[in-house]
């Protein structure tokens, strides 16, 4: 049986207008988008600052859209009940920064969110099947975490194709983060991947969040 997967862009709030949140988010609501992807920093796993469970609480006031927490935080731990309770439908962690993956992901999910594992550019793609069992989701970097605006590091997707079977017998969803817009899509669609987070592409402060994210779209589901 083949089945249809339908494939999605996941705008990356990193890249908005912060001045502007609210229009941005209902933007892109117009525009058909489901999931916004939340780019959590801490300033120590990574060297950047973002925002925490207030922000995405405020988010969760403005919108019906699934939520997915991409938390780059030395310890998501002590922080997944906050992230949750605050409206987070999905929360992704980098197994490096838990002192036991199993552990955090049967947390998550206890709490009612999806679960996921995030793989950097430098990890092997491997590294998840331990854990296959538990992951709603896995999240490949397609640069190092930290920034928006990165260009896409191809490599990453090497070890995907030996692997995608063991994904879709765990109804594993894959997704891909950092580098996607108009020019690198067309590169990397039809390979198994069925969420792309945009940041830079659909946020680019030039025309409108809702217009980039339908462009992107049509640049992902044509045939
Ligand atoms: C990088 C973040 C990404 C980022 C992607 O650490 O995880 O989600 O927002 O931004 P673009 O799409 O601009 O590469
Ligand atoms: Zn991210």
């Amino acid at each position: 049986m083949t089945v249809i997967k339908q494939l999605e862009i996941a705008p990356s709030v990193l890249s908005a207008d912060f001045s502007q949140l609210g229009e941005q988010i209902a933007s892109v609501a117009r525009a058909g988008g489901q999931v916004l992807h939340l780019d959590i920093m801490d300033g120590h796993y990574v060297p950047n600052l973002t925002f925490g469970p207030m922000v995405v609480k405020a988010l969760r006031k403005m919108t019906g859209m699934e939520l997915e927490a991409h938390l780059m935080i030395s310890d998501p731990d002590t922080y997944l009940d906050e992230f949750i309770a605050a409206g987070a439908n999905v929360v992704l962690v980098h197994p490096s920064t838990c002192s036991a993956v199993l552990e955090t992901l049967a947390r998550i999910k206890s709490l009612g969110a999806k679960a996921g594992l995030v793989v950097n550019p430098d990890e092997k793609l491997s590294m998840v099947r331990p854990y296959l069992k538990q992951m709603d989701q896995l999240l490949i970097m397609s640069v190092f975490p930290g920034f928006g605006g990165q260009a896409f590091i191809p490599g990453v997707l090497d070890e995907l194709p030996e692997l995608l079977d063991q994904f879709a017998e765990n109804k594993v969803l894959i997704e891909i983060d950092g580098g996607i817009n108009h020019e690198t899509i067309p590169t990397i669609r039809g390979l198994g991947i069925d969420r792309f987070v945009a940041g830079s592409a659909v946020f680019n402060h030039t025309a409108d969040p809702g217009e980039n994210y339908q462009n992107l779209l049509t640049r992902l589901i044509q045939v």
